[in-house]
């Protein structure tokens, strides 16, 4: 799910324009523009004639806090909506839903009403979530009129598969609220990542004492989800490992669910080398059982002993041999955190430790936010004041970036 915060940081006193063309799914499009207004964003709604059967315009005015352009020569149209000035102020044009029709009259440069003409004007992005029935959307001419387009740098987010208002199955319904939400941050986000690859691990493991219990540990996961939706939103191609979180997957991040350290170290020793960055986010447990029981562990006598053993550390595993790859730890620490944490940094041979007082309030496991410091081998401390964990992501990323940038000179 695209967090509210990077939303919120990205689409902050942006112009988008919002274009309704004529199809069922308009009837979502209100919550979009909710969602952008809420993130800072000023919103104008513009609506073909065909919009308005499915969706009042009044609603898109109540909704954006802004008149609604129905018309192309409204006799009340003020100099800042006029349609030229419009496609001029615009930092981003979405049409969704986006009709055969109007994607028709994109690709042939038509300019016969608002929309269009705002779309042929603007110098701005434009994205569209095409809707229709799957007949519509697999015909040559709609797939060649999508082609022209994406040619010329139009992004297109769906559509999806599944259930269709006309009653049929198949290609054709607009993309959810949080894709088009997920794609116009994408757009609008500095991509100052494209050329990272980042591997970010996240969450507790878990290790099996018998079928039903195991040794975990608080971790939800928060900050490493938030690290890697925050380096996937500025364009880097992203892959978590994560323990079991009970946390939505990210969307469009490859993410591979693990269990144990066992599996954790496996998955991610075979993958860090080609890699540019690995951000160790996963509390992962030093300990696991020496022994699985097969069977439900009975309650026998007064007292159980359970013999531990140690589990691989990755990040000192990777510290050994971490050719280029940069690598960041995080230390959660109840005492001494700046000495423990600068301990775990050269030990493990990384490049960013990442310390955190787990003991204070509003940091640290199952928060939604948290207090960090930042250690690296050679400068200062740096303290990050309490933030959400989205906030705090986008601060890591900014400093791992600082320092690559620091050593390429
Ligand atoms: O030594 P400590 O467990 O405090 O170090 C924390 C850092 O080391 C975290 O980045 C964590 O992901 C990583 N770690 C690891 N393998 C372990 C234990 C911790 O990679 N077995």
């Amino acid at each position: 799910m695209v967090s509210s915060s990077s939303e919120q940081t990205i689409v902050h006193n942006k112009t988008v324009v919002i274009g309704v063309s004529g199809g069922i799914a308009a009837y979502k499009i209100p919550e979009l523009v909710r969602r952008l207004r809420k993130a800072g964003a000023e919103v104008r709604v513009v609506m073909t004639e065909h919009a308005q059967h499915f969706v009042t315009p009044l609603t898109f005015q109540t909704v954006s806090n802004n008149p609604v352009i129905t018309e192309m020569f409204a006799p009340m149209m003020t100099a800042d909506v006029a349609h030229i000035s419009l496609a001029d102020k615009a930092d981003l044009v979405v049409v969704a839903p986006a009709t055969a029709n109007v994607i028709a009259k994109f690709a042939h440069g038509l300019a016969e009403d608002f929309l269009s003409t705002t779309v042929l004007a603007t110098k701005a992005p434009v994205l569209l979530a095409p809707a229709m029935n799957v007949n519509m959307y697999t015909n040559s001419v709609t797939q060649e009129n999508l082609q022209t387009l994406k040619a010329r740098g139009f992004y297109v987010v769906g559509p999806d598969k599944g259930e269709l208002a006309c009653g049929w199955e198949g290609t054709g319904r607009m993309s959810e609220v949080e894709d088009i939400l997920h794609d116009i941050t994408m757009i609008m986000g500095p991509n100052d990542l494209k050329e990272e690859k980042i591997l970010v691990t996240a969450g507790p493991t878990q290790e099996p004492i018998d079928p039903v219990r195991f040794v975990s540990n608080r971790s939800s996961g928060k900050m490493g989800y938030a690290l890697a939706q925050a380096a996937a939103t500025r364009g880097a191609e992203v892959t978590l490992i994560t323990g079991p979180a009970s946390l939505d997957p990210p969307q469009r991040i490859k993410t591979i669910p693990v269990f144990t350290a066992t599996e954790m170290y496996q998955e991610t020793l075979k993958r860090y080398k080609a890699m540019t960055t690995v951000i160790m986010a996963a509390a992962v447990s030093d300990y696991r059982p020496a022994q699985q029981a097969h069977n439900k562990i009975k309650k026998e006598n007064d007292s159980f002993t359970l013999k531990l053993v140690r589990n691989p550390d990755i990040l000192w595993e990777m510290g050994r041999d971490k050719g280029s790859c940069f690598i960041v730890g995080f230390a959660a620490e109840t005492e001494n955190l700046l000495k423990n944490a600068r301990g775990k940094l050269t030990a493990k041979n990384v490049d960013l430790m990442v310390a955190n007082d787990v003991t204070k309030p509003g940091a640290g496991f199952d928060s939604e936010t948290n207090i960090v410091t930042l250690l690296t081998p050679d400068g200062a401390p740096e303290e990050i004041a309490k933030a959400s964990k989205e906030l705090i992501a986008q601060r890591i990323l900014d400093k791992i970036m600082a320092i690559k940038a620091n050593r390429r000179g």
